[in-house]
């Protein structure tokens, strides 16, 4: 398969002792969506100015379709790179109108670039705003003519750093809705930053998760939330219970009773268990907890609770029954439990 973009040990240092981006080896499908998540200061942006072309790298090589546009002896400027750029403060012209910000990349005819501004305003639902100044704009418009301006030159890739972050919460769900599904429509091969979770597992065909400029996982939403490589990984993109325990094959001893495990283990081990792997009851099955705290969030509740040795732990119900804060409950486990190496 040809990926639209590859890199190949990409390393970035500024300073001379630890590097922003680590030895990062990615491939991108084509039409892929890839998220890349990780914590503040990890390398996302980093990445992506290396990528555009804004940076240049201290070591490796980055290839967008067949081109190698940066390794030891290559370095293409970021003009010539087929690379579409979309920042978390729009960065709009001012001073230009809608119509003129999106035209800004085109290097056609007048004739062809009013007929591109014209798909492109339909495209991101802005036909009636093309004289529009960007300040008579809500900040969602603003990021539609950004993401247009973006994908006018029909870039090869198009690179969206936390996009979405200025604006509010409800306007924000809405925004990356519209946002992912004009990428689909237009077939458009994305990497996006962001270091919000959610946002990542809902929107994702692949996250890449960065700490520290390394690459520690890459996997579908799936993957990465029900079976994360490490403990870091699993605390990253939800809430994770580790319970200690005493494997023997597929089963393991723990304060949960003996547990099913995914992979088989022998000996110590941490288990890594999701909230809503745990069956919570009034009835006899399972191992009896205290309701320490309870949080309703209309579909759901998330419930903190106390096992008779003090072990506590986060579970997640339906809300077609009530548990408060002071009920004695059971606990089990639902679901085979993850099993990581033991670190003491
Ligand atoms: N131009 C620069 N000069 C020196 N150090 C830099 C420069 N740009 C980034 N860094 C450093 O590189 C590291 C990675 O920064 P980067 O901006 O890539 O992180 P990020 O993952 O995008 O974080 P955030 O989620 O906060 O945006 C940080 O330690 C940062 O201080
Ligand atoms: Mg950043």
């Amino acid at each position: 398969m040809e990926y639209p973009l590859q890199t190949e040990d990409l390393t970035k240092y500024f300073d001379g002792r630890t590097p922003a981006v680590n030895d990062i080896t990615l491939s991108v499908r084509p039409g892929e969506f890839l998220t890349l998540l990780g914590p503040s200061g990890g390398g996302k942006t980093t990445m992506l100015r290396l990528l555009a072309g804004f940076e240049i790298p201290t070591s490796g090589r980055i290839q967008i379709g067949e081109r190698i546009v940066a390794d030891d002896s290559h370095f293409v400027p970021p003009e010539q790179r087929k690379v579409g750029m979309v920042f978390q403060d729009y960065a709009l012209f001012p001073h230009v109108d809608v119509a003129g910000n999106i035209a800004f990349g085109l290097r056609e005819s007048r004739q062809e670039r009013e007929k591109r501004v014209k798909e492109l305003l339909a495209l991101v639902g802005l036909s009636a705003y093309a004289t529009r100044m960007p300040h008579e704009l809500s900040g969602g418009q603003q990021q539609r003519v950004a993401l247009a301006r973006a994908l006018a030159p029909k870039p090869d890739i198009l690179l969206l750093d936390e996009p979405f972050s200025n604006l509010d919460t409800g306007l924000r769900a809405q925004v990356r809705t519209d946002v992912r599904n004009i990428l689909l429509e237009t077939e458009t091969t994305a990497i996006f930053v962001t270091h919000d979770q959610e946002e990542a597992l809902t929107l994702s065909d692949e996250i890449a998760i960065i700490f520290d400029g390394h690459l520690v996982q890459v996997a579908t939403p799936h993957v990465i939330y029900n079976r994360p490589i490490n403990r870091q990984v699993a605390k990253f993109v939800g809430d994770a219970n580790i319970l200690p325990a005493d494997a023997h094959g597929m089963t393991a001893a723990s304060q949960l009773g003996e547990v099913k495990l995914f992979h088989a283990r022998q000996g110590p081990v941490d288990l890594m268990i999701r909230p809503e792997a745990l069956a919570i009851s009034y009835d006899e099955r399972g191992i009896p907890a205290t309701v320490l705290w309870r949080e309703f969030h209309g579909h759901h509740q998330r419930l903190g609770l106390a096992l008779a040795d003090g072990t506590q732990l986060i579970a997640r119900t339906g809300v077609d029954r009530y548990f408060g804060r002071g009920n004695e409950v059971r606990v089990s486990l639902a679901l085979p439990a993850l099993a990581y190496d033991r670190v003491n």
